[in-house]
């Protein structure tokens, strides 16, 4: 009896001791037991890159200890490259989490079957058609894109064509958004467009362009030389600043990071750093807060850098503009013949140069506005040249203006200005305060000053003192806008008392009828939310709430991302014209017409926040986005894609 328990007691020891043996070294027993790896990752949980080395150690251990004895590792081995997969994708390298979801083998586990879906996902986003039919022969995705790729194709090869291959172009973006070759096409297209129809104020495209160059940047780092990625780095910084009138820092940081020496940036990076510092930053003059804030830019200096004695006109103008062109035509090269990544599909003649006056570049826009802005800032000081300023104002600050507004728009403000029963729309000063606050501080410096407006156009004074009250204008410490709201705040008083007196006359005269404007207004203000949203030029072209775009998809209201994804599928294949030739040119604008409202639903369901906002607005709440803000002139209006999230 007892020889046989101290027989299993040396049985349990040995037991025991091998096994920690194992647990404790790499020697020979343990090496490729589960317990050993399982042990390594037990504490990991937080999902970042710290987890990610251990993870990637651990899966290089396990590769010799896998084969097909082994199921046990199998799975593990499933379990760490998913993780892994994910991990790759919450940092943003998709084409890695691509390499570790590929890692795994079909063995029917959850794992495999999870990241299968991931792969899927992932092979249609970046346009991996083949890899995506290994992996799931049934579906046909990937001909859906290849017959919008033959059109797009033929489009190409077709001058009278060419216009309209965002009808090609915008579905395949929708599908793989990060496909290089159709990125690199599109960005090739807008390119085209912006240079030969010499408009070069063409925002909408500009922001596109600059757009495409950071997802291929962010998604294709891997796939890019050096010197590919220096060149879109300078392209994106020089529409930046030219274009888009926004800060290019961080490309030209980032480009010269790679080399210091690249000519094209240091030439570019110089410019902008002489202009900054005499420029008040972008946040000062475009953010709305700052600019209410007032700053404490020495707007004299300013002014003085800008303006000649007798301030009538701008005396660097000339400089800057031939620095630019310079800047521009010694590039052309790099601008037209060899974009970066260009697929070289679009010709342009590279014997004129791309430029003859940089002045048309909407860059000149922000240097009006700065010198607007000095000059509106110095006639509220105690400078002694008043009236110059104040003729310099209304010079600069004009023609930044009637950039800025269309025709209509220009023509209401003119209106509101000399015409006693002109009303101005609702959210007009608004907008454009959220665009360019400098404008709109100008447009009520000339529509209060009016006759028009103190001696009683009612409209008109709703309008400026909701304006006011709607952007919180009141306490504002802007000097420009302090002396406006002093006058404002007059005016309300004696409205306000007109009103009472009105309200009295009225209650003696019907008890009933009361007219209280007050209260008018403040109801008003409850309906109408006011949206604060700080708005980037080019706006996102809002949604039609008038629109269902649930039905125009044919899905249900409570459709989930996947399912408004394949219902999209699903009709770009029934309406692309594939078969364009054979239809009559009737029926191929039906067509077109049909696809653009297909798209336009896409974009606004298949994105959370513009699905949210749209939603809402058919509740009837906000009014839709639509007509909000002032047309940029040179804005076409492409149908921009919705970026497809992904959950995760
Ligand atoms: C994985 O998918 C296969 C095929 O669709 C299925 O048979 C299997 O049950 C799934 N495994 C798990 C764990 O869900
Ligand atoms: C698109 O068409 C071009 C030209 O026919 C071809 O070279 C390219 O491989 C096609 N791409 C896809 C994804 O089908
Ligand atoms: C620049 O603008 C002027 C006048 O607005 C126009 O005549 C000229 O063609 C424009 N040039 C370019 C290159 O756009
Ligand atoms: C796809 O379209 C066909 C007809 O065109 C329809 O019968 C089918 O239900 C649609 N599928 C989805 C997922 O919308």
């Amino acid at each position: 009896m007892t020889s046989r328990i101290l027989l299993q007691l040396c049985a349990l020891l040995v037991l025991l001791y091998s096994k920690s043996a194992a647990a404790t070294s790499d020697s020979k027993p343990g090496k490729c037991s589960l317990e050993h790896f399982q042990s390594q990752t037990r504490d990991l949980k937080r999902f970042d890159s710290g987890d990610l080395s251990k993870y990637q150690q651990v899966a290089a251990k396990l590769e010799p200890c896998l084969d097909e004895t082994h199921r046990d590792l199998l799975l593990f081995n499933n379990e760490i490259h998913y993780k892994m997969g994910l991990i790759h994708l919450s940092m943003g390298n998709d084409m890695k989490a691509i390499k570790s979801f590929e890692g795994l083998q079909s063995l029917g586990d959850s794992y495999y079957n999870l990241s299968k879906t991931r792969l899927s996902d992932l092979y249609v986003e970046f346009g991996l058609w083949l890899k995506l039919k290994e992996l799931i022969p049934e579906d046909d995705t990937g001909e859906i894109f290849e017959s919008l790729n033959k059109t797009l194709y033929e489009k190409i090869n077709d001058p009278d064509k060419l216009s309209t291959i965002d009808d090609e172009l915008v579905p395949m973006l929708n599908i793989s958004p990060y496909d290089l070759d159709t990125l690199t096409i599109r960005a090739d297209f807008l390119f085209h467009k912006l240079f030969t129809t010499k408009t070069l104020n063409d925002i909408t495209s500009a922001y596109e362009i600059v757009r495409i160059y950071d997802v291929i940047l962010e998604k294709h780092k891997i796939a890019l030389t050096l010197d590919q990625r220096i060149e879109i780095h300078y392209t994106a910084a020089l529409l930046q600043l030219l274009i888009l009138n926004s800060e290019p820092t961080l490309h030209l940081r980032k480009c010269l990071a790679i080399d210091m020496d690249y000519k094209p940036c240091k030439d570019l990076s110089l410019l902008v750093s002489r202009l900054n510092k005499i420029n008040p930053s972008r946040s000062q003059l475009f953010d709305t807060q700052s600019y209410a804030l007032g700053s404490n830019v020495d707007w004299k200096k300013v002014s003085d850098y800008y303006l000649s004695k007798k301030r009538e006109n701008i005396v660097n103008y000339q400089w800057i503009n031939n620095k630019i062109t310079e800047l521009v035509n010694s590039n052309t090269d790099l601008l037209i013949t060899n974009r970066p990544v260009t697929k070289g599909l679009f010709k342009f003649n590279p014997e004129t140069p791309l430029v003859d006056d940089a002045a048309n570049f909407s860059f000149f826009r922000f240097i009006d506005i700065i010198v607007c802005e000095a000059s509106m800032q110095l006639t509220h000081t105690n400078d002694p040249d008043k009236k110059k300023n104040k003729k310099a104002a209304d010079h600069f600050c004009k023609k930044a203006l009637k950039l800025t507004l269309n025709d209509d728009e220009w023509n209401q403000f003119m209106d509101a200005m000399n015409k006693k029963e002109t009303q101005l729309p609702d959210e007009f000063t608004t907008n454009l305060w959220n665009t360019y606050p400098t404008l709109a501080t100008y447009m009520v410096e000339k529509i209060i000053s009016r006759k028009n407006f103190r001696g009683g156009n009612e409209h008109l004074q709703t309008h400026i003192i909701k304006f006011f009250q709607d952007n919180e204008l009141f306490g504002a410490e802007n000097p420009v806008i302090k002396a406006q709201a002093s006058v404002i705040k007059q005016v309300f008083e004696k409205k306000q008392k007109l009103d009472q007196q009105r309200q009295r006359q009225q209650q003696q005269q019907h008890q009933q009828q009361q007219f209280n404007f007050f209260q008018q207004f403040a109801n008003g203000q409850h309906g109408q939310q006011q949206q604060y949203q700080q708005r980037a030029p080019p706006q996102q072209p809002g949604h039609n709430p008038d629109k269902d775009y649930y039905k125009i998809l044919g899905v249900a209201k409570d459709a989930n991302t996947k399912d408004i994804r394949k219902a999209y599928l699903n009709l770009t294949k029934k309406y692309h014209p594939d078969k364009q030739g054979s239809l009559s040119e009737d029926e191929q604008k039906k067509v077109h017409e049909k696809m653009s409202e297909i798209n336009e639903a896409y974009e606004f369901l298949s994105d959370d926040s513009k699905r949210n906002e749209y939603d809402q607005g058919r509740a009837g709440g906000r009014p839709g986005g639509q007509n909000q803000g002032f047309n940029f002139q040179g804005q076409g209006n492409p149908f921009p894609f919705g970026n497809m999230r992904r959950g995760f």
